[in-house]
């Protein structure tokens, strides 16, 4: 009865496209303690997975697998996992549309990180951060403390800048960035019209 209701509320939230069964063992085993098994991560801090393009979370846990992108876990992405497996893990956090949970961010920053986002990331991270281009991921709604400490790697030279991301980061203060990530946090996932009319299902790439 209780795994009835749990598969019925993931049925509901995941728009019956992705259930819990279809989660590479893996995911089930070891990701999902962290990153969720719908994608919503379920720690402080850590990024959320679901929706996200499915070219970026491929090109990043390969970059894990070669140590060539800092993070904190160790083993995160295990060099035994062959690129059709990382694929179909990718492919199934991408394909999961529940919603991220809403959270605080401060009005005063959300503002001023508008203007900066609009002159300077909305190249790469279009319509808020639910559109994107030049091997962007996609950023509305996610993890806010995540950005921001991505955004310190980033600035420390620590993480390698995505193309031509550098030019949009240069001459901004620590506070300016971090007020963009609040801005990213802000915003819904999906398009509240979208997800009126269509449920959001506008092709993403
Ligand atoms: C102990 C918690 C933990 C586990 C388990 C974990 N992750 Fe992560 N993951 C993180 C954290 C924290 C980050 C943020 C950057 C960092 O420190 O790696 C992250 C980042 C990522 C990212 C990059 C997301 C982005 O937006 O840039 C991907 C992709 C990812 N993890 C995939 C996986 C996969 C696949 C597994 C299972 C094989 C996994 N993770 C297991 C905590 C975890
Ligand atoms: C020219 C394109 C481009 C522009 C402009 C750009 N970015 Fe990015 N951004 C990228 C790419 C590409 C990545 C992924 C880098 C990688 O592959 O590790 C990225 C990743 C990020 C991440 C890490 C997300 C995560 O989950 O790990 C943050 C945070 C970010 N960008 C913030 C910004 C901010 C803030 C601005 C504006 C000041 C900005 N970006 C402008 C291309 C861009």
């Amino acid at each position: 009865m209780k795994n009835q209701r749990w598969f019925a509320c993931l049925m509901l939230f995941a728009g019956a496209s992705v259930i819990a069964q279809d989660a590479p063992s893996i995911v089930r085993n070891d990701c999902a303690r962290c990153h969720g098994l719908d994608g919503i991560a379920t720690k402080p801090a850590m990024p959320h997975l679901n929706g996200q393009l499915d070219s970026y979370l491929l090109a990043q846990m390969k970059k894990m697998q070669k140590g060539r992108l800092p993070t904190a876990v160790e083993n995160h992405v295990p060099a035994s996992l062959t690129e059709s497996e990382l694929a179909a893990i990718a492919q199934y956090y991408h394909a999961i549309k529940v919603t991220r949970p809403a959270q605080e961010t401060n009005p005063d920053k959300v503002a001023q990180g508008e203007i900066i986002f609009r002159n300077r990331c909305n190249d790469c991270h279009g319509d808020n951060g639910r559109e994107a281009d030049k091997d962007a991921p996609l950023m509305a709604a996610q993890n806010l403390q995540h950005m921001i400490h991505q955004i310190d790697l980033f600035v420390s030279g620590k993480r390698k800048f995505g193309f031509l991301q550098d030019d949009a980061f240069k001459g901004l203060s620590r506070d300016e960035l971090e007020a963009v990530a609040h801005f990213f946090a802000s915003q819904d996932q999906i398009a509240p019209a979208a997800a009126a009319v269509g449920g959001g299902k506008k092709k993403r790439r």
